[in-house]
C-alpha cells in the first residue's frame, strides 16, 4: 500500500493521506502526492514525492462542520423549547394532581401510581430530547458504533417536528422492519438527515408533503429517501448543489453547505447520495449506506 510504488509500477499521480501523533493529544495530518517522471522510452524513471502538512486544514474543516451543526440547532431552538415544554406542562398538572389526591381523604393508591407513571414517562421523553440535542452538539467521536438508522431518524424528527407543524407541512414516516444495525457515526447520520430534512421543509411551500422512508436496499445496503413535493431545483443549479456555499436561499439566510457537509458524511461511511429533482414538482434525496451484513431487529422504542 506504498503510494510511490503504485507510482512507478503504474504511472498514476496518488494521493494519500496519514497522521501521526507528535505529542500526548496533538496530531498532525500529512497528504502525500506521488507523480511519475518518464525516462525517453516512456518508462517511469523517477517518483516525485511531495509531502504536506494538512493539519490547518484539518483543523479549518472540523470547525466548519461544527459551525453548521450548531447554525442548524440554533434554528431549531424554539422547537426543541417547544418539545420539552409539553412534558413540563404534564409533570406540573400530574403533581399538582397527586398532591390533591394526597391532601383529600380519599388518596387511591392506584391513581396515584397512575400519575406517578406518567411522570415517568414525561421525564423519560424530555429525557430523550435533551440527550438527542446533546449528543448532537456534541464534536464527531472518533469511533463508529453499531447504529440504527431508524433511531438517529426518530431523533431528527423530533427535532423537526414542531418546525413542520408551524409552517403546516406534513412529514410521514414510513420505517423498514428489521433493519440490520450499521455501523456508523450517529451523530454524524444524525446532521445529514437533519440537513435533508431541513431542505425539504424550506423548500416546499405551507401545506406541502414530505415522506420518509426507511429501507433495506438490496442484501448489503440501507437506504434513507427524503421526497418533498416542494418547488424542485432547476436542472442547471442540479450539478452544483453538492458544491460548497452554493445556495439558492436569500442573503444571510443559507450557507449553501449543508449537502456539501452531508455528502462528505455519507461517502466517508462509505455510502452514496443522490438528488433527483423536478422543477415545480419535488426532489427526492436517496441516501444509500453499507451495511455489514449482520441483522438485529429494531427494539420499537420510537417516540415520535
Ligand atoms: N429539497 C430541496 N428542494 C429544492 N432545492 C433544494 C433542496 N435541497 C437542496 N436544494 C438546493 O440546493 C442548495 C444547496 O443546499 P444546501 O443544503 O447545501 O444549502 P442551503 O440549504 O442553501 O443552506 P443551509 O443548508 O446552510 O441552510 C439549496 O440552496 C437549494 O437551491
Ligand atoms: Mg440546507
Amino acid at each position: 500500500n506504498c503510494p510511490s510504488l503504485r507510482t512507478f509500477q503504474n504511472g498514476t499521480i496518488e494521493k494519500s493521506e496519514f497522521v501521526r501523533a507528535t505529542g500526548e493529544d496533538e496530531k498532525r495530518y500529512y497528504r502525500i502526492t506521488t507523480a511519475p517522471i518518464h525516462g525517453e522510452t516512456g518508462n517511469v524513471r523517477y517518483v516525485l514525492e511531495l509531502i504536506q502538512d494538512v493539519t490547518e486544514e484539518k483543523t479549518l474543516q472540523a470547525q466548519v462542520v461544527q459551525a453548521s451543526k450548531l447554525a442548524a440547532i440554533g434554528e431549531l431552538a424554539s422547537g426543541v423549547a417547544h418539545e420539552i415544554n409539553n412534558p413540563l406542562s404534564s409533570i406540573s398538572v400530574c403533581v399538582e394532581e397527586m398532591a390533591e389526591l394526597v391532601r383529600s381523604d380519599e388518596a387511591d393508591e392506584q391513581e396515584i401510581l397512575e400519575c406517578i407513571d406518567n411522570v415517568r414517562r414525561e421525564i423519560y421523553r424530555c429525557k430523550q430530547i435533551t440527550t438527542g440535542l446533546l449528543n448532537f452538539s456534541r464534536k464527531e467521536e472518533p469511533k463508529r458504533v453499531p447504529t440504527d438508522v431508524n433511531q438517529v431518524m426518530k431523533n431528527v424528527a423530533l427535532l423537526v417536528r414542531y418546525r413542520a407543524e408551524l409552517s403546516r407541512k406534513q412529514i410521514r414516516y414510513e420505517y423498514g422492519e428489521d433493519l440490520p444495525l450499521i455501523l456508523a457515526h450517529p451523530d454524524e447520520l444524525a446532521q445529514v438527515f437533519l440537513n435533508i430534512l431541513i431542505n425539504a421543509l424550506d423548500f416546499t411551500p405551507s401545506g406541502g408533503q414530505i415522506e420518509v422512508k426507511t429501507a433495506l436496499d438490496g442484501r448489503s445496503s440501507l437506504v434513507v429517501e427524503v421526497r418533498d413535493s416542494g418547488c424542485g431545483i432547476a436542472p442547471r443549479d442540479l450539478s452544483r448543489i453538492f458544491s460548497p456555499f452554493f445556495t439558492t436561499k436569500p442573503r444571510g439566510k443559507g450557507t449553501g453547505l449543508g449537502l456539501s457537509i452531508s455528502k462528505r458524511i455519507v461517502e466517508r461511511h462509505g455510502g452514496t447520495i443522490e438528488v433527483e429533482s423536478e422543477k415545480g414538482k419535488g426532489t427526492t434525496v436517496r441516501i444509500v449506506l453499507p451495511t455489514n451484513g449482520s441483522r438485529s431487529p429494531l427494539n420499537g422504542t420510537g417516540i415520535v
